[in-house]
Parts: C-alpha cells; structure tokens; sequence
C-alpha cells in the first residue's frame, strides 16, 4: 500500500513537471503546439505502427508545423505543410544532424558526412563524393548495373519457378553494385569474402544506428566489456581495417584511369594538390586523414545499402501484386523491340515511360523515408509565428507530402498512370513527391538510386513473370523501423522465353 502511494505521487509530481515544461515550451517559447505529454513515455504511445499518418492525424488538429515529447527526451518538432518543409529544409540553420552516440563510438575521429554538422569538411567531402559518383556514372554505370544483374539473374533461374525469400538475393546484388561502386570489387559469388565482410560491417552498423538500441540510451556502455552486451570495439576495429586496406592498395594501383568512387577520389586529391588555394589548408588537412574521409565513404554503403534494398524489394512485391501493371511494362519493352536476351541500358529510359511511371508511383505511394533522416537546428529558428529552438530536432513529414490531395488526386489509390500526365516525368523536381531529401543535404546516392531501381526492375520483367504463390498475402502496411521495411514475402520467378 504504501508502496503504492509513493508510486502514485512520484509519477504525479512527474506529470506535473513534464505539463508544466509542455506549457513553457509552447506559451512561452513559442515551440510549435502539439499533444501534451505523459511522464517518462512522452506523447510515445501517439505514434503507433504508422507514426507518419498519426503525425499526418495530429497535424489536422495542431497545423502543418507541430511539435511531440519521444520518451523522456525533448520535444521533437515535425513538418507536415510542403512549402513549410521545403523553407525549412532550405535553410542553413537546419542542415546539422542530431547526435547519436553510436556515431561517436564508431568514428571518435571523424564523422562521415550522413553524421557531421553541415560544416566545411562536409561541403568538401560532398563536393568531392557527388563529382566522383557523377563522372562514375557517365563512364561505368550500365556496366556495372549489369554485372550485378546478371549475377542475380542467374540465381533467380536456378530457381526454375519455385517460391523463394527474395530478401537475401536482393540485399546481396545491391551490395555487390555498391561494392563495385565504392571499391571497384568483383565479386565471384555471393560467399566471396570481401562481399561478407562488407555485409558484416554493415549489419552491425544498422542495428547500432537503431535508435532503441543501448549504447544510443547508455553512452557510458561502450566502455564496459560485458559478456551479453557488444561495445562495438571490434567493429570499430575491422571497419577501419578494412578501409585502410582498401585506401591503401587503390592507392598503390592508381594508374590514372579512375575505375570507382575510391579511385575517382584520390584523382580529385591529386589534382586539388597542384592547386594549394583552392582550400583553406586546416581543413584540407583535415579532409585528407584517411580516418576522417573514409568515414564518409562507409556513409555511403550504410546510407545505400538498406534504403536501395528496400524500395528495390517494394518494387518486386508491387510487380507481384499488380499484374496488370507488369503486363503495361512487358508491353512497353517489347514494342522497344527489347527480347529476353537483350540488357536495357539507363540512358534509354526515356523510351520506357509507363516503367518510370509505375515504380515512381510505387516510391510515392510507399514512401520508405517517411521521415527522411532527422535534421537539427543550429540556430533559433523563427517561422510562422513559431520559433524551433537551436539544438531541435526536425523530422519533415514525406510521407504526408507523397500523398497531399493539393498535389495528387486519390493519393491514396495506386496509380501509375498519375505520373504520365506529368510534363516532367523524368524530373528529379517534381512537386510534392519528395523521395530523396530536400534543400541543402539531400540524398548525395540519389542518381545511382534511380538507376538502380529503373535498371532492377526493367531488366526483371524482361527477363522474368513476376508473381505472388497462391496462398502469399503480405501485409502491405510493412514494418516501420528507420525506413518502411517490406514484410517478408515470396516470389515466383518465371523464366521468359
Ligand atoms: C531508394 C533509395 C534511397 C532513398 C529513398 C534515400 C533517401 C534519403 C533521404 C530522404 C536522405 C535525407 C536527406 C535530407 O536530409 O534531406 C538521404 C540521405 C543520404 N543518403 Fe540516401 N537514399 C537512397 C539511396 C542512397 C544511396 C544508393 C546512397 C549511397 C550511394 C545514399 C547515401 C545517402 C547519404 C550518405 C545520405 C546523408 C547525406 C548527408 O547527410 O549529407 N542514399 N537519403
């Protein structure tokens, strides 16, 4: 009883002291409004399984910008209204990202650019990674989107027709076109021991970067050695193992002809030497330790692999499921003359608009990011009558933009179609339909994302039928973690002849 007594009056107390910090934050500061919070959970239990339609919900009550305890943390402000979002997200006071512990754990050195604060290096790094990958795709592209779709392919036949996971074969060819990306790697098969280790490190990475996971909630875990808990030091050990290695021997074979981003990089560097103005020496110094830009570089397998592997999987299910629409697409490629044999190469993607047409739809609809990756104000912010503090943290709501009546009819119907209508289908601005990012850090993986998609699922229907088993109903609501993971789901893949 008593015990029951002291229960009741701390979370009483706690409750008064979360309200009245609410109403602070809200009447005094000027936060934007939102729910108000319960001790310890915060307004938690308000997101549910989908939080991006119950902050879509909230927003129909408390307007385009609103804010929400998470736990026992601060109020995190969402952005819901489009125009709003775009402002925002163009703004320089809101181009850091919040820290997450794990980050500090994995690179105490340097962050990569996902992680660091929108400062120089970052501008130097982005610059130097967005060239690279620009030129990479001019000269190797279909050569390697080939390579990994033939590898794949060749797995999918061997199934001859039987029901399979495709989950494992899809993160695989998706990882073996990152590594070759990155690093330039042929992979004999999906056991070659370069693939695995590229696998491990970033499996490892992404259950580090959840944010319920410990050393996110306990810092000080990372320096205890405990037998039923990873500190990540071995991790932190083989990653940069592994890029040193990698640094080390493109740097020894480097004959001038740039052949993936490592090498496209140390050319950048070489030629940015003869021209010692160019950048103010401390950073440059700072750019040019290898612990520090090869962070950057694993950014961009952490940040590809799952996002790509995702919406490459929704993709497949939505073939599945709307057998018509792959019905469109396999006509669409055969009156291009294309035959089971032959390989759609990207730059030929204007002639296959229903294609582009269906799987941006699918991306619309989907919308794997829902709250793209959260961003932190640097500055007070003052919009709206509002002012978000220096120090918040931002989600911008893609979701809901996906689907705003005011850009789409129906957007809760699935069609492909909608994109036809469009004068700029092959745009990377179409408004209201923001998939990678917006304003001034968004998705530096985004050319390699669209031909990745566009080349997996041309080339597929062409050379497959695409089904569900009779008795498969996944359900489409998948599961939302960082991004929204497809549910598991087998498929048939049917040889064409
Ligand atoms: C369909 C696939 C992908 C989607 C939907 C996606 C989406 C996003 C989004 C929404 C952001 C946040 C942008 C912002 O804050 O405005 C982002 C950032 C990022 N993405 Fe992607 N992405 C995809 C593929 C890739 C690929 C293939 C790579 C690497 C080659 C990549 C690397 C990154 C990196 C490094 C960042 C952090 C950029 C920074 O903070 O400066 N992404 N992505």
């Amino acid at each position: 009883m008593v015990l029951f007594v002291v229960i009741s009056f701390v979370l009483l107390f706690l409750l008064f002291c979360t309200l009245l910090d609410d109403l602070y934050l809200i009447k005094f500061k000027r936060l934007p409004p939102g729910p108000l919070s319960l001790p310890i959970i915060g307004g938690l239990h308000l997101l549910g399984r989908e939080p991006y339609k119950s902050v879509q919900n909230m927003a129909a009550k408390y307007g385009g910008i609103l804010s929400l305890r998470l736990g026992m943390q601060e109020r995190f402000v969402y952005v819901v209204d489009p125009e709003l979002a775009k402002q925002l997200l163009s703004s320089e006071y809101l181009a850091d990202r919040p820290r997450l512990p794990f980050f500090d754990v994995l690179s105490k050195e340097g962050h990569g650019i996902g992680s660091r604060p929108y400062d120089f290096t970052w501008k130097l790094h982005t610059r130097i990674i967005y060239s690279s990958i620009s030129k990479l795709i001019q000269t190797q592209l279909d050569n390697i989107l080939q390579n990994s779709e033939e590898h794949l392919f060749k797995i999918l036949e061997g199934k001859k027709g039987e029901p399979i996971l495709p989950e494992t074969e899809i993160r695989t060819a998706v990882l073996m076109t990152m590594g070759r990306f990155i690093f330039g790697h042929e992979y004999a098969s999906a056991d070659d021991p370069k693939l695995q280790l590229i696998l491990w490190l970033n499996e490892e990475t992404m259950k580090g970067l959840q944010p319920v996971n410990l050393i996110n909630l306990i810092p000080g875990l990372q320096y205890i050695s405990l037998p039923f808990y990873p500190n990540y030091r071995n991790l932190k050990k083989a990653k940069e193992r592994f890029l040193n290695d990698e640094f080390e021997s493109h740097k020894r074979n480097f004959d001038g002809h740039a052949l993936d981003i490592m090498d496209m990089i140390i050319k950048e560097l070489e030629e940015d030497e003869h021209d010692s103005m160019k950048f103010r020496q401390k950073q440059r110094k700072e750019f040019l330790l290898p612990q520090n830009f090869l962070m950057s570089i694993f950014t961009l397998i952490v940040g590809g692999e799952q996002t790509l592997s995702s919406n490459l999987l929704w993709l497949l299910l939505y073939t599945a499921k709307h057998q018509d629409c792959q019905e469109k697409i396999l006509r669409e490629l055969r009156n291009n003359d294309i035959v089971p044999t032959d390989f759609v190469q990207f730059h030929n993607k204007q002639k296959f608009p229903y294609t582009t047409a269906f799987y941006k739809e699918t991306m619309r609809f989907v919308s794997t990011s829902y709250f793209g990756i959260p961003r932190t104000a640097s500055a007070d912010i003052h919009v709206n009558g509002f002012t978000i503090p220096k120090g918040t943290t931002v989600f911008p709501n893609f979701w809901s933009i996906n689907h705003n009546e005011k850009y789409w009819s129906q957007p809760h119907e699935f069609q492909p179609e909608r994109f036809l209508e469009l004068k700029n289908l092959h745009s990377p601005n179409i408004p209201g339909f923001i998939i990678y990012g917006y304003g001034r850090r968004p998705c530096i993986g985004s050319q390699i994302a669209r031909a990745c998609l566009f080349s997996f699922l041309c080339n597929t229907v062409n050379k497959f039928h695409v089904s569900l088993p009779p008795d498969e109903e996944p359900d489409m609501r998948g599961h939302t973690q960082l991004v929204i993971e497809p549910p598991k789901f087998k498929l048939i893949f049917q040889k064409r002849s």
